[in-house]
């Protein structure tokens, strides 16, 4: 058996008679499949707990998350093989933590609001792949390290250090944030996981058979940052976002890398420094994007690569070729150079 806990947030506010129904359905239904569990609903958010056969679980909880009356649907614990039903006797018991009740109901209340506070706090500072496993019921930690075939993507954001020395610590930590933000968006829609930020540069990764997917995510994003410096919010930087993605394929280690103080689920080895190696070479060739020769031939749509030089790459002997595709954002590039050119000509000057 399966036992799931979630805890979601209440998207439009429900009457008792509203909540009632919620109860009263759900346990005529789950009493058809031989679901037992609790729904507490308190105040502005929902806990549940639903335990019974594996599969009929996880389709019952698939249903729930798409009822449009909670949003934020996040799994706290889901554990299988569960010999022992905690709630045998509650197909689904409603109980309704109510500002009048008891002291400890209060307390539980309280409890559960600092629980959803606290995940979705760790939920920002943790990978997802961390937070999925976790969720899961598999303990991260103890999975041992295994070598993957990936894509690796690794941005950058153009001219940081010019940005640092010629605006204040805000709004370069606001264009920082900024770029991070429409490339991590970018690369999660495609199916690509955010390993981690070192400063101003992404490194993610897509499934090996995914380089369409990983090209697309950084010409969508090289897109975005267009379309920001083109536009009137997001202070004086806006108009020098610009960035470099380097994309390699090829065999890394995935698994837990660090310390007993910290800890990273991550992937690593030499096609990692490749990626980013191949991302500085961005600058060489003058397009916003250097894919390696492994991306370039296990692409299937038709990106119009153009052979951009043969340079030395770690690990490689001799050179080899790097690719990047025609697409005017691709192109649209500017090096830290042209963006102090770019700096000094600004008629309201930087901290004029
Ligand atoms: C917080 C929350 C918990 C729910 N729990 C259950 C449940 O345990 N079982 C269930 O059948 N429906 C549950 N529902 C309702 C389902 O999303 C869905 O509306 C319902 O199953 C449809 O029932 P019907 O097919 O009989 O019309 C829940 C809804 C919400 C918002």
């Amino acid at each position: 058996m399966r036992r799931i806990m979630y805890i979601s947030s209440l998207s439009t506010s429900l009457s008792d008679d509203e909540i009632r129904s919620i109860g009263r359905i759900s346990s005529r239904n789950n009493k058809k499949i031989d679901v037992t569990g609790v729904l507490l609903f308190a105040h502005e958010f929902f806990f549940q707990i639903l335990e019974g056969e594996q599969a009929i679980v996880e389709s019952l909880v698939e249903k729930i998350r798409r009822d449009p009356r909670h949003r934020d649907f996040l799994i706290l614990k889901c554990e299988d093989g569960v010999s022992m039903r905690l709630f045998p006797n509650w197909s689904m018991r409603t109980v309704r933590l109510e500002e009048s009740q008891g002291m400890i109901l209060q307390a539980v209340r309280l409890m559960l609001e600092t629980i959803a506070e606290s995940h979705r706090i760790i939920e920002r500072y943790t990978q997802p792949s961390v937070l999925h496993l976790l969720t899961q019921g598999i303990n991260p930690l103890e999975i041992p390290p295994k070598a993957v075939d990936r894509i690796i993507l690794f941005g950058d954001m153009v001219g940081f250090s010019l940005l640092s020395e010629r605006f204040p610590t805000e709004e370069v930590t606001l264009a920082v944030n900024t770029y991070l933000e429409l490339c991590s968006k970018r690369i999660i829609e495609f199916g690509g996981e955010v390993s981690k930020y070192i400063g101003d540069c992404v490194m993610a990764h897509f499934p090996a058979e995914a380089p369409d997917a990983a090209i697309e995510a950084c010409v969508k994003a090289l897109g975005d940052l267009q379309h920001f410096r083109a536009g009137v919010a997001g202070g004086r930087l806006r108009k020098y976002l610009f960035g470099g993605f380097g994309l390699t394929r090829g065999q890394v280690i995935e698994g837990n890398i660090g310390s007993t103080i910290k800890m990273d689920y991550t992937i690593l080895g030499e096609e990692v420094n490749r990626a980013q190696r191949l991302e500085s070479l961005t600058r060489v060739i003058h397009r916003a994007l250097a894919v390696s020769r492994a991306v370039r031939e296990n692409a299937e749509y038709d990106w119009g690569f153009e052979c951009a030089g043969e340079f030395e790459l770690k690990g490689h002997s001799g050179t080899c070729p790097v690719y990047t595709i025609a697409d005017p954002v691709v192109a649209d590039f500017r090096d830290s150079s042209e963006l102090a050119l770019m700096l000094d000509a600004a008629p309201d000057g930087p901290l004029a």
